[in-house]
C-alpha cells in the first residue's frame, strides 16, 4: 500500500526583509520581517509526498524536483523531515492501530509552475509545500504556526508561505526557536485591491547566496546594527498599521525604505554584496517617474537577493504603473538589454 497526500504552497515577497541569522543551526532570524503572498495561479509550488514499506529502504528518503532528482542529505532538509517523523511518531505511539507511516521512506514529487531559472525565490514555497504535504500525509493535527517553526528550519522564509495574504514572521527570544514563528497579519480579502508586478531582469542564479550573503552581512556590517536595533523595529510597527488601514502610501513607503536600508547593509558588508543591478535601478527610477507623475505614491519597489524587482500597487492603478512598465521593458530604455519577462497583474 502506497499512502499518499497533496498540497500547494505560495511564494512570498517580504515588504521587510529578513537579512540575519542568530542561530544558524535552528534558523532563528536577528529580526522579525513581513510579506506579502502571491497568486497560487501565477506562482506556487505543488508537492505530493508518499510513503510506503515496499519503498526500498536502501535508497531512503527521495525528491524529484521539476523532474530532476535532488539532493536530501542537507542538514536543513533532514531537519524537516526528522520534525515531523518526530511528530508521527508521538501520534503512532498514542493509538497502536494507525499505521507506521513514520518508519516509512518517503518520496516526494515537487513542481513549481513558474520556472524555476526565472531567479524568482521558490524555496520559501519548496519548503512550505514539503512540509505541508508531509504534515498532510501523517495526518498531523498541527496548526499553520506550528508547521511554520518546521519550515523556518528548511529556510527562513518558508515559514511566510503556509499562510495566504499578510504574513509576519515573529523573531521570538527563546534559544530553542519555539517561539520564532509565523503568523497572519491579514488575510488577501482584507486589502483584495492589492497587486504584483515581477521584473524578471536576470534568470541567473544569485552570486551570493542569501545563506552566505547574510552571514557575511552579520559579521562584517556596522550599518546592519543599526538596521536590526531600530530600523526594522520601526518598520515592522509602520507595515502592520500600513495594511491595518489599508494606507498604500504609508505601505509603499516602508517597502521601498526598507529594501534600500536592506540592500545597504548588503553594500556595507566587507567585502561589498551587490545585489542589485543597473537594470534594477531603471526600475526604482521608473516607479519614482510613476509617482511623480501620479502626484502620489501608487507603486513600490522592492528587491530581494538578486536584481529582479517585485513592484506592488493597487488594482485602480494597474494602467498607469503596468503600462509604465510593459513600454520601459519594450522600449529603447535600458531594460532593453536586461529584462527579460514581465509577469503583470498578479493577484494576491
Ligand atoms: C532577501 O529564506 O532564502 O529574500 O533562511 O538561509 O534559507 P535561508 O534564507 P532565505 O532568505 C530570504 C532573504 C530575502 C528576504 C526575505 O525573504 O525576507
Amino acid at each position: 500500500k502506497v499512502y499518499r497526500a497533496s498540497t500547494t504552497a505560495p511564494v512570498n515577497i517580504a515588504v521587510v526583509k529578513y537579512w540575519g541569522k542568530r542561530d544558524t543551526k535552528l534558523n532563528l532570524p536577528t529580526n522579525s520581517s513581513l510579506s506579502v503572498t502571491l497568486a497560487q495561479s501565477d506562482l506556487r509550488t505543488l508537492t505530493t509526498a508518499s510513503c510506503s514499506s515496499s519503498y526500498p529502504s536502501e535508497q531512503g528518503d527521495t525528491l524529484l524536483l521539476n523532474g530532476e532528482p535532488s539532493d536530501v542529505s542537507g542538514a536543513r532538509i533532514q531537519a524537516c523531515f526528522r520534525a515531523l517523523r518526530a511528530r508521527r511518531a508521538a501520534l503512532e505511539a498514542t493509538d497502536s492501530s494507525l499505521p507506521k507511516l513514520s518508519a516509512m521512506p518517503l518520496r516526494l514529487v515537487s513542481e513549481n509552475n513558474f520556472p524555476t531559472a526565472a531567479g524568482l525565490a521558490s524555496s520559501a514555497a519548496g519548503f512550505a509545500a514539503l512540509v505541508r504535504a508531509i504534515a498532510n500525509l501523517y495526518e498531523l493535527t498541527d496548526n499553520p504556526s506550528q508547521l511554520s517553526l518546521i519550515a523556518r528550519q528548511g529556510s527562513g522564509s518558508a515559514c511566510r508561505s503556509l499562510f495566504g495574504g499578510y504574513v509576519a514572521w515573529r523573531m521570538g527570544q527563546a534559544a530553542d526557536g519555539s517561539d520564532s514563528l509565523a503568523e497572519q497579519v491579514a488575510p488577501a480579502s482584507h486589502w483584495p485591491e492589492m497587486r504584483a508586478l515581477i521584473l524578471v531582469v536576470s534568470a541567473a542564479k544569485k552570486d551570493v547566496g542569501s545563506t552566505s550573503g547574510m552571514q557575511q552581512t552579520v559579521a562584517t556590517s556596522s550599518l546592519f546594527q543599526q538596521r536590526v536595533r531600530e530600523v526594522v523595529p520601526a518598520n515592522m510597527a509602520k507595515m502592520e498599521k500600513a495594511i491595518q488601514d489599508k494606507d498604500f502610501g504609508a505601505f509603499a513607503e516602508v517597502t521601498m525604505r526598507d529594501s534600500n536600508s536592506f540592500h545597504s547593509t548588503c553594500s556595507d558588508s566587507y567585502p561589498p554584496i551587490y545585489y542589485m543591478n543597473d537594470v534594477s535601478r531603471a526600475a526604482v527610477r521608473a516607479v519614482e517617474a510613476v509617482n511623480e507623475a501620479a502626484g502620489k505614491t501608487v507603486a513600490a519597489y522592492t528587491f530581494d537577493a538578486g536584481p529582479n524587482a517585485v513592484i506592488y500597487y493597487l488594482e485602480k492603478d494597474a494602467e498607469a504603473v503596468v503600462g509604465t512598465f510593459a513600454a520601459v521593458v519594450g522600449g529603447a530604455s535600458g531594460w532593453k538589454e536586461g529584462a527579460t519577462s514581465l509577469k503583470s497583474g498578479i493577484a494576491l
